[in-house]
């Protein structure tokens, strides 16, 4: 039983961990060319990193643009757009696989939001340009020359599918529809399309982790608490009071989660996220019944106990099933580095194996403890039996 506790909390801890540790990765990257970049960056969406010389004498930067999880019918590109932070002036580098297996990198000065990338020449010179392709990594090289003093540029990143050897639209939403900064080659300092966008993407990112923490592991947490500490004679009633710890702890946290959603979805103009806003509005709903099941609940021998068990065991697993698909409904809005998916997967499968550990001991237990009791009292005096065991116990 302490094993068990420490158990949980042990995954507690590891849970938090994972959400907050977050540093650079592109510094310990090895290009298979062995090329050396001084300085680089983890672009913060479309899993993309930039890695660059920059030559102050010459103006020149010599660049490597890499975006990871990309197949060969899809194209990527990155682009300096001196005219702002939108898709139209980009002077970008694009690069695909065509019909023929080759790699073709180039450049495409983009001159309409309705465009198919077409080659042709930018308004600084570029040269070395090439792509590779290989473990689902397409990689950019190219040698930029700029104009003196352009230290401090806008930058743009984008991938789409491709249509036969033609690059097709992209998406608008997600990280696609984010992909935008600013960029300083002397300090490699980025921000994401100004400081307005940037403190709601912070805003964001602060909904994410709050509600992936309560919704989404705390509260599991806390129903195991509840289903596999109480056939422990020794845990009872502990089991009901950190049952009852975890759960409004998780609330708290998970209240104030929701209310930086319902902020968000407020103040966002243009995308509504209808689905992720109405599973939150019913979660919460549900938490909060759950916690006046807590005060109104009858006593153990009641004759409505049952009934009362029935609808607070089915009001919580509704509300576990329905705060998991919320998390990944928000990642997919989101749409962070693939990392925090499968972190946040890796927490799933952890905490679904350990259920199904105890869930197994629990199973043995009962039944062994059936078995001694109809050896001694014929008549199971106790009120524990192999199939009741679940859904008759509690304080
Ligand atoms: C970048 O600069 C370093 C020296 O500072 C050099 O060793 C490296 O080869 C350069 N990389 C490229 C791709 O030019
Ligand atoms: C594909 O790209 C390679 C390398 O750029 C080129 O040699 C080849 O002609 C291209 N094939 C087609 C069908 O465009």
């Amino acid at each position: 039983m302490d094993k068990v506790c420490k158990a949980l909390l042990l995954s507690c801890i590891l849970v938090s961990l994972c959400f907050t540790s977050s540093a650079q990765t592109c510094n310990s990257y090895t290009f298979s060319n062995n090329a050396i970049y001084r300085s680089c960056v983890d672009l913060p969406f479309l899993n993309s990193f930039l890695h660059w010389n920059y030559t102050q004498s010459s103006n020149t930067v010599d660049i490597a643009f890499r975006h990871t999880g990309t197949t060969s019918s899809r194209w990527v590109s990155w682009a300096i757009n001196p005219e702002g932070q939108q898709m139209v002036g980009s002077q970008s580098l694009v690069a695909y696989q065509n019909s023929s297996g080759g790699i073709r990198a180039y450049t495409s000065p983009v001159t309409s939001t309705n465009t198919d990338l077409p080659e042709g020449d930018l308004s600084f010179s570029v040269s070395n340009i090439m792509a590779t392709l290989t473990n689902s990594e397409m990689t950019i090289f190219a040698r930029l020359e700029l104009s003196s003093g352009m230290t401090t540029v806008n930058q743009v990143w984008q991938e789409g599918p491709m249509n036969g050897d033609t690059p097709g639209m992209h998406s608008l939403t997600g990280g696609n529809g984010q992909s935008v900064g600013v960029l300083n080659f002397l300090s490699g300092q980025t921000t994401t399309s100004g400081s307005g966008t940037n403190s709601r993407l912070r805003r964001r990112n602060v909904h994410g982790v709050l509600s992936a923490v309560s919704w989404g592991t705390l509260m599991p947490i806390g129903v195991m608490m509840a289903r596999y500490l109480k056939v422990f004679k020794a845990a009872d009633p502990a089991w009901f009071y950190l049952h009852i710890a975890c759960q409004s702890s998780a609330y708290g946290v998970g209240v104030a989660g929701w209310a930086t959603g319902l902020k968000l979805g407020s103040d966002s103009a243009g995308v509504q996220h209808d689905l992720h806003r109405n599973i939150g509005i019913v979660l919460f709903t549900f938490g909060t019944l759950q916690l006046f099941a807590l005060l109104l609940r009858p006593k153990k021998d009641h004759k409505y106990r049952l009934y009362w068990n029935i609808y607070h065991h089915s009001v919580g697993y509704a509300v576990i099933i329905l705060s998991i698909v919320n998390v990944f409904e928000g990642l997919d809005i989101l749409d962070p580095e693939k990392k925090w998916k499968r972190a946040y997967i890796g927490i799933l499968i952890a905490l679904g194996a350990i259920a199904l550990m105890l869930e197994a001991l629990t199973w043995f237990i009962v039944i062994k403890r059936k078995g001694v009791n109809t050896d001694k009292h014929p008549h199971n005096t106790n009120g524990l039996s192999a199939n009741g065991a679940m859904a008759h116990q509690g304080v």
